[in-house]
């Protein structure tokens, strides 16, 4: 995990927590309108990736009580994970690319309805995402992986100011490179080829030699439209369109997008597919089904997205129709830390990672509630441009006192907790219960974020290893830890 120089150690913040009858007066605990769908409460527990599919990505009995046991708990929204749009592996993911994974979709679209006895809407987050491959050991990259073209051998003759690698054959050159020192790699391969070995070959949104990249404007618009489709055919309220972090669309706004074929270059010309894969959404699915859309205030890299950008595309994505707009921040590829060999690249490992689940080690402002700012800035942005569609925020939120001022001081519509609701997915009942003080706080330390960088079921460190006697509890594959947090009697 990346870390600030010198960090500060914060302590959660302490609170009051309101009787249930301030609860009930409380912005929070009102309904609210996303498009045609209205939810009781402006609560909200945005996407988590559990690792709970099958490897084919199908819905399996753990996905059922993980979402269930959300439901329990009662946000106004719950939104299931990232979801593949596209029939290909992608490990225990769940996916959505094909009608075979309709009937365990209608399953947890049931059991969350049951579950919270009808009082949470269901969302579900879809996804596309490119090619990310481990870090590969050197000896295979060299022997395998490497495409040796003429530019290396010129290239080694520079180095060494000898010709004579102009005739050497190939294997005698790979042989070579597989032991060379680190500033001879340096001036043999280009910078993706340095990039392949150190971190793993990772495909871009501008790689336009490929002819698959080139046609993602061409079948992403028909891809997530079927998927939207088979979402609604399940029965979940809504879609939320992934286009945040590190994936496919968060790519294609990005500034660092240069693509010559108008999908790149201008903030115009990176929304374009965004705007694109929206249309052919809502023209499958109809105007009468929640579509919402996930995006980033800021991409926190180099060369990446500011406000200014995320502004802009709040306005557009309003302006074309999206019934609500969830704020996230960071958790790009482009900062990430360099994984061991024989693991992929992790996006949540650099800053853009810490900005995306800031810790208690933090920088003087803290991990709560940081991403409020820019949250508020595209509310006003869009509120200017004449819409009034509602915005999201999440990252830090913790107490109702913190939630509620968010609202009342109409920086956000909607409040979103993630890590809290996994540490307590009872959070939403207990403080409209006016229970708040048996909360379960979440200490913002990131084993659950450790846990998922592992692709490891995910859990938090405060109820995992508590009553592990219970009977017909569920345990995570090593057997070590309950997969769910205890009931909680209300
Ligand atoms: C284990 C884990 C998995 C996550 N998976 C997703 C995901 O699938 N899609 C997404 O948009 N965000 C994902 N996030 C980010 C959260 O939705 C949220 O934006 C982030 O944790 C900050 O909110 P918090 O401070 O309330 O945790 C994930 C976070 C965690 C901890
Ligand atoms: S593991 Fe830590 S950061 Fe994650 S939900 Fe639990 S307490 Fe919060």
């Amino acid at each position: 995990m990346w870390r600030f120089d010198n960090p500060i150690r914060h302590e959660i913040p302490e609170t009051r927590w309101p009787t249930a009858e301030e609860a009930a007066r409380a912005l929070l605990f009102q309904p609210i309108k996303i498009g045609p769908i209205e939810l009781e409460s402006r609560t909200w527990v945005p996407a988590m990736v559990p690792w709970r599919a099958t490897e084919d990505g199908l819905v399996t009995p753990d996905n059922l009580d993980w979402y269930g046991r959300f439901a329990q708990g009662q946000p106004g929204a719950l939104v299931v994970e990232a979801t593949g749009v596209r029939d290909i592996p992608s490990g225990p993911l769940l996916r959505i690319g094909h009608d075979r994974f309709i009937p365990g979709l209608r399953k947890l679209v049931e059991t969350v309805r049951q579950a919270s006895g009808g009082h949470t809407r269901l969302l579900i987050q879809i996804i596309d995402f490119l090619s990310v491959k481990r870090r590969p050991e050197k000896v295979k990259f060299f022997d395998r992986f490497l495409k040796l073209e003429s530019r290396h051998k010129y290239a080694l003759a520079e180095a060494f100011e000898d010709e004579s690698w102009l005739e050497k054959d190939e294997a005698l050159i790979r042989a070579f490179l597989k032991d060379a020192p680190e500033e001879i790699l340096e001036r043999v391969l280009d910078e993706r080829e340095l990039e392949s070995l150190r971190f793993g070959y990772r495909e871009r949104v501008t790689d336009m030699d490929l002819q698959h990249i080139r046609e993602l404007p061409e079948v992403l618009p028909g891809i997530f439209a079927a998927a939207a489709v088979r979402a609604r055919s399940a029965g979940f309220d809504g879609v939320e369109l992934h286009y945040a972090h590190a994936y496919t669309m968060a790519s294609f706004l990005s500034a660092r997008n240069n693509r010559p074929d108008g999908y790149g270059g201008s903030r115009q010309n990176r929304a374009r597919l965004p705007l694109e894969v929206y249309a052919a959404v809502r023209e499958r699915v109809g105007n009468d089904y929640v579509v919402g859309v996930r995006f980033l205030g800021d991409e926190v890299i180099a060369g990446g997205n500011r406000i200014e950008d995320a502004a802009y595309f709040g306005v557009e994505f309003a302006r074309a129709g999206f019934d609500y707009l969830s704020i996230s921040k960071g958790g790009k590829f482009e900062d990430a830390a360099q994984p061991k060999v024989g693991h992929a690249v992790y996006p949540y490992t650099g800053q853009s990672g810490y900005e995306c689940m800031p810790t208690v080690r933090s920088d003087a402002r803290g991990p709560f509630g940081r991403s409020v700012p820019l949250v508020a800035s595209i509310k006003r942005a869009v509120g200017g441009a004449g819409f009034r569609t509602p915005l999201i925020a999440a990252g830090g939120l913790t107490t109702f006192e913190q939630a509620e001022a968010i609202l009342q001081s109409g920086d956000a519509d909607i409040a979103a907790l993630a890590r809290q609701a996994l540490a307590d997915p009872d959070w939403f009942l207990k403080v409209r219960l006016g229970r708040g003080g048996e909360v379960r706080r979440c200490t913002y330390t990131n084993y659950c974020e450790a846990l998922d960088q592992m692709h490891k079921q995910v859990t938090c460190k405060l109820w995992d290893r508590v009553n592990l006697d219970e009977p017909e509890i569920t345990l995570s594959s090593d057997g070590k830890r309950r997969l769910l947090p205890p009931h909680w009697e209300d």
